[in-house]
């Protein structure tokens, strides 16, 4: 079918960012995203998105003081999140409880703090649900912490290093928009039944939660271990090619060059790390495997994308695998609340053909 997948389909008209596929270019509200993640805290990277213009300095203190003071889990969320068995996936976790967030009157709740309640929120419940399967106590949100260094505190209970809070900061910028992807269209289309915020945005944790989508960094990590060393890398590789498999952290529908993403973070990853042994074998890993793809398919432009360097960074701060796709919510939350204000703005309920092949 022509146009599966909707490819190149145009679905909606946006300020909020611009993803330019054959130059690897990202703009957040006419911004270079690399240039804002290397320069700017969360909160302002956040505000940005969600205002259209950077803030100023009181603009700033007014934003950063409102999500703190939207940090606290509310009652009921903290018992749904203890009643739920322990193999329960972190995303369907996520994704019960913010639409459980739902509970103050939707409609009558200015959209903007519905906003800043689920930015707010979304870590503390990774942290607390984090904290519940390890047996350990929850951490209380400190108000003397960034939104960022906030998140690693409450997880791991001790206070980060700059430089861990910078790394994961700079990843978290790079991945809070990025156009219509699945998830974002996802939040439009619910948001665009005039159905509430809250259920918008659990639906696009839905989408997020899939390996073709969010769910892929985890992969990335199993695959470099599987590799090991660098010597194992193009016999592991091209057996999984030739199997018809998908390489994790290569391939994009819209990039047809390296992801922008992927670029910055390999330099975070630099600046981190330093050279050591795991990156030494990621870097390897990922020449093979642009050569590998190139070899066995032709003309379609795989390269790597945001979440093969996504997956070192996240490993740097010690985050564990099954947090990557919460953590990459925690922060497409910020994307997926700037789409949904501009699908209420300007609003036609999404609503395509198909076309009947049945009997
Ligand atoms: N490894 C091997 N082959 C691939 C890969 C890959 N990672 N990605 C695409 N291909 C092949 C695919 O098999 C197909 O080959 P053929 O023409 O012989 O059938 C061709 O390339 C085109 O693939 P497609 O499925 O039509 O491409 P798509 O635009 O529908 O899919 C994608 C995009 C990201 C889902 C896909 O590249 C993929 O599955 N990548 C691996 C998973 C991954 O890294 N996901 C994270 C995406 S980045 C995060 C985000 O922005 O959401």
């Amino acid at each position: 079918m022509k146009g599966k997948g909707l490819e190149n389909v145009v679905a909606a008209e946006t300020a909020v960012s611009m993803v330019d596929g054959e130059k690897g270019r990202l703009v957040y509200r006419g911004l270079p995203a690399a240039d804002i993640a290397l320069e700017s805290s969360f909160e302002e990277a956040a505000y940005l998105l969600l205002e259209g213009e950077k803030p100023d300095e009181q603009q700033l203190q007014a934003f950063t003081e409102s999500l703190k003071k939207k940090r606290k889990l509310p009652e009921h969320i903290h018992k749904m999140i203890e009643q739920f068995p322990d193999d329960l996936e972190m995303m369907s976790v996520l994704e019960a409880a913010v639409a459980a967030l739902a509970e103050k009157a939707p409609l009558e709740e200015p959209l903007r703090d519905q906003a800043e309640r689920l930015i707010a929120v979304l870590p503390v419940i990774i942290a607390s649900r984090h904290r519940q399967l390890q047996r350990k106590e929850m951490v209380q949100a400190d108000a003397g912490l960034s939104h960022t260094a906030n998140y690693l505190y409450m997880l791991h209970g001790q206070k980060p290093e700059e430089v861990e809070t910078r790394a994961l900061e700079a990843y978290l910028i790079l991945t809070m928009e990025h156009g219509m992807n699945a998830s974002t269209f996802t939040s439009r289309v619910i948001a665009s039944t005039e159905s509430d915020f809250f259920s918008a945005a659990a639906g696009a944790i839905g989408a997020l939660k899939g390996p073709l989508h969010g769910g892929a960094p985890g992969g990335v990590i199993n695959m470099l271990e599987a590799i090991g060393q660098k010597e194992n890398a193009e016999a592991w590789l091209r057996a999984k090619i030739v199997a018809g498999e998908r390489l994790m952290g290569f391939g994009h529908r819209v990039y047809k060059t390296t992801d922008p993403r992927a670029e910055a973070l390999k330099k975070i990853c630099e600046s981190i790390a330093g050279k050591n042994d795991w990156l030494d074998t990621a870097y390897h890993v990922e020449e093979k495997a642009v050569q590998l793809l190139q070899e066995y398919k032709p003309g379609r432009e795989l390269y790597t994308n945001v979440e093969f360097y996504a997956a070192a960074v996240l490993k740097a701060v010690e985050l564990p695998a099954n947090l990557f796709t919460p953590t990459f919510a925690l922060s497409r939350s910020v994307g997926w609340s700037a789409h949904i204000a501009e699908q209420r703005k300007d609003n036609r309920i999404i609503r395509p053909q198909s076309v009947y092949i049945g009997k």
